[in-house]
């Protein structure tokens, strides 16, 4: 029997500990609050991240530790490396912790990124602008996520507004992408070296936070295969063990490098249901060196992502292959609390459920963009 450190308590590590348990896999949680919502499925140790006698006990009673916060101190993490395994490694969750690195080493292994240019000071992001131009968006290189720690300028008129609302952290301004869609692929990789990819997925974020995704991405063919080379190029150059996520954006029919997520990843939330063998699932195979399991689509899902509150579950359950997920949150403006997965064998009947399920909860304008696209693809 083996045991699995997480750090991190949100909803990754709660539907890890859910794909671990029929394998008979124990986990244990590291969060720094006491009602992490994964602390309602598996033991919790409440501790800082820097509590490293608390650290000292989580790793004497794991096999492997892994992450469900990519934001874990990179030292933390080296630290552990001296008391446990760690999965992924220390050094691809430091890379994946700084957007400069990232995109540097996109670029390196080449794969193209929207024009950037790194900031560190006011005078940098005046020089900056000036050969990015505008629109653009300034993001901190750490601790950003869901949207969180960017600032978007029109003109030259809202340097000093982004300056001011990033606090001076050192920062990248990028060009800003008028891209066609935006995909992701998810991706893991075994400790014997044994790739593979899900379906590539498109995804539809509002105010920076995913909203929707739809697997397989329609009409993809080529770029799939694309991007599957790309995160395998990725993997092999971090030595990565584990899941991770490789976001992207597709302009003039080409792929842009936005971020790679060093775990698992909210837009592969339809595995759960829609693959034979989850993200979630796979993970933890990869972290404790078993074999991988099949990532095909099992026909159509799409993933709606509830954020701040959850809706009426019922729309959902009525629909014979929809699929419920409450984390277990109280909730906050901008958090995510849950999401639903409906399941279909083609792009039509997956198209009819998610209408019926839309116009129940008054969500149309969120599943607009991904019925056009079913639309498109049928
Ligand atoms: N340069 C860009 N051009 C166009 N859209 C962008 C750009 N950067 C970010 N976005 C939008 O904002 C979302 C969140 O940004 P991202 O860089 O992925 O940060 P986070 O870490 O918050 O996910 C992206 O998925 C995309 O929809
Ligand atoms: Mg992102």
């Amino acid at each position: 029997m083996s045991t699995i450190g997480v750090l991190g308590g949100g909803q990754l590590a709660r539907m890890l500990a859910l794909a671990g348990a029929p394998l008979g896999v124990r986990f244990l949680i590291v969060d720094n609050v006491a009602d992490a919502c994964a602390g309602q499925v598996a033991p919790l140790l409440v501790a800082d991240w820097r509590d490293f006698a608390a650290l000292e006990r989580f790793a004497a009673q794991i096999d492997v530790a892994t992450f469900d916060f990519e934001n874990v101190p990179a030292d933390t993490a080296h630290w552990l490396t001296e008391h446990t395994r760690v999965s992924p490694n220390p050094r691809a969750l430091a890379l994946a912790q700084d957007r400069l690195a990232e995109k540097s080493m996109f670029r390196e292994l080449g794969l193209e990124t929207p024009a950037f240019a790194t900031v560190d000071s006011r005078e940098d992001l005046v020089r900056a602008a000036a050969t990015i131009g505008f629109p653009a968006v300034l993001k901190t290189r750490r601790l950003g996520y869901d949207g969180k720690g960017q600032f978007r300028l029109r003109s030259a008129d809202d340097i000093d507004a982004a300056w001011r609302a990033l606090g001076g952290a050192p920062s990248i301004l990028e060009a800003w992408v008028a891209f066609e869609r935006e995909v992701s692929v998810v991706a893991v990789r075994g400790r014997d070296g044994a790739f593979a990819t899900y379906p590539l997925v498109q995804n539809w974020h509002s105010d920076g936070i995913l909203s929707a995704s739809l697997a397989p991405a329609p009409d993809a063919a080529g770029l799939a295969e694309l991007a599957t080379h790309h995160a395998r190029r990725i993997a092999e150059h971090l030595d990565y063990v584990g899941v991770f996520a490789l976001e992207l954006f597709v302009r003039d029919g080409k792929l842009l490098g936005n971020e790679m997520a060093p775990r698992v990843h909210n837009s592969g939330h339809w595995t759960i249901e829609g693959a034979p063998c989850s993200q979630f699932e796979n993970h933890v195979r990869a972290v404790l060196g078993l074999p991988l399991g099949d990532t095909a689509a099992l026909g159509v899902s799409v993933m709606l992502n509830w954020i701040g509150q959850l809706p009426d579950a019922g729309p959902v359950l009525r629909e014979p292959r929809g699929h419920w997920h409450d984390y277990g949150k109280s909730p906050r403006a901008g958090r995510k609390v849950g999401h639903a997965t409906l399941c279909a064998g083609n792009a039509a009947d997956l198209g009819e459920a998610l209408a019926r399920v839309a116009r129940a909860l008054g969500r149309e304008a969120q599943a607009a963009p991904v019925l056009a696209a079913l639309h498109g693809a049928r």
